[in-house]
């Protein structure tokens, strides 16, 4: 275990984040920081889980390594190039899956899985074949056509893990993924999730409150504290989901730090 939270990246990082600082400005006028001095790296391939208290920051990391939202301070970078280029250069090769069902209304599974292929400049027939290849991985074969009101949530969360990686990712980043869900169709979701990410040799990062989600779905545990800094490192030794021993040990931990690094109220 390595809690030695201020240890610095490698720069052969898949994703490097480096001294990274964002305040927002509050109605009341006074400035809240989400992110406070926040590096870690991810290699390729590797599936980290950011777990932490609630306001802890993590969604704006997520925005900020989507290039939607900018740090104050420090750098974000993948594949060694300043996150706001990678998005420009590499156009899709970063997607996601929240929580919130993102997908549009008016547009069939198909269409919506095809999303991300047209900034990637790829022709309407090859979008829909690709599409439709990534329907059948997630077992929606019997549903290309349907809209969305027409699936229920946990099939418009696989046409999500369809449209996340019809662009043939290098990094997927999930945000509560599968907490909208039912236990037993979020523990579907979560194998099928894993096993494409395995197969396509993806790079994740996943954020949950759920630390047996974390224990399962990666190999490594970021524990933040509020707001956003790396309070420990916690490596997930394979199979530990199936070892009540060595899951309980993680989870007892991990439970302590998220107590330590919580905001005061
Ligand atoms: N656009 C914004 N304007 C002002 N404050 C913001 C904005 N976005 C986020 N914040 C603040 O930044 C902090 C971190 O928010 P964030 O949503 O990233 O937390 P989180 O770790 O994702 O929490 P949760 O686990 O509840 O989802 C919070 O205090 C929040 O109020
Ligand atoms: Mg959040």
């Amino acid at each position: 275990m390595d809690t030695n939270a201020a240890s610095v990246p490698a720069r052969s990082s898949k994703l490097l984040v480096e001294h990274a600082r964002k305040s927002f400005r509050q109605d009341s006028g006074a400035e809240i920081s989400a992110i406070a001095d926040l590096s870690f790296s991810v290699k390729s391939g590797e599936y980290v889980a950011i777990v932490g208290p609630t306001g802890a920051g993590k969604s704006v990391l997520l925005d900020c390594l989507l290039g939607l939202k900018f740090l104050d301070a420090g750098q974000i970078r993948v594949d060694g190039l300043p996150v706001e280029n990678f998005v420009r250069e590499k156009k899709g090769h970063i997607t996601r899956i929240f929580q919130e069902d993102r997908l549009l209304p008016w547009l069939s599974a198909t269409d919506n899985a095809a999303f991300g292929l047209q900034i990637q400049g790829v022709s309407q027939a090859d979008r829909r074949k690709q599409a439709v290849r990534w329907l059948d991985a997630v077992g929606l074969s019997a549903f290309k056509d349907a809209l969305p009101r027409e699936l229920s949530g946990g099939m418009r969360q696989r046409v999500n893990i369809a449209r996340a990686f019809a662009p043939n990712p290098e990094l997927v980043l999930l945000d509560e993924a599968f907490s909208a869900l039912d236990d037993v169709t979020a523990s579907r979701l979560r194998q099928d999730f894993k096993a494409l990410a395995q197969s396509q040799q993806t790079t994740f990062l996943i954020v949950t409150h759920s630390i047996d989600e974390a224990i399962f779905l990666a190999n490594r545990i970021l524990v933040f504290g509020a707001p956003a800094r790396l309070m420990a490192e916690i490596a997930v030794p394979p199979l530990a989901w199936e070892d009540r021993v060595a899951s309980d040990r993680i989870k007892d931990e991990v439970r302590s730090l998220i107590v330590a690094g919580a905001r005061p109220g």
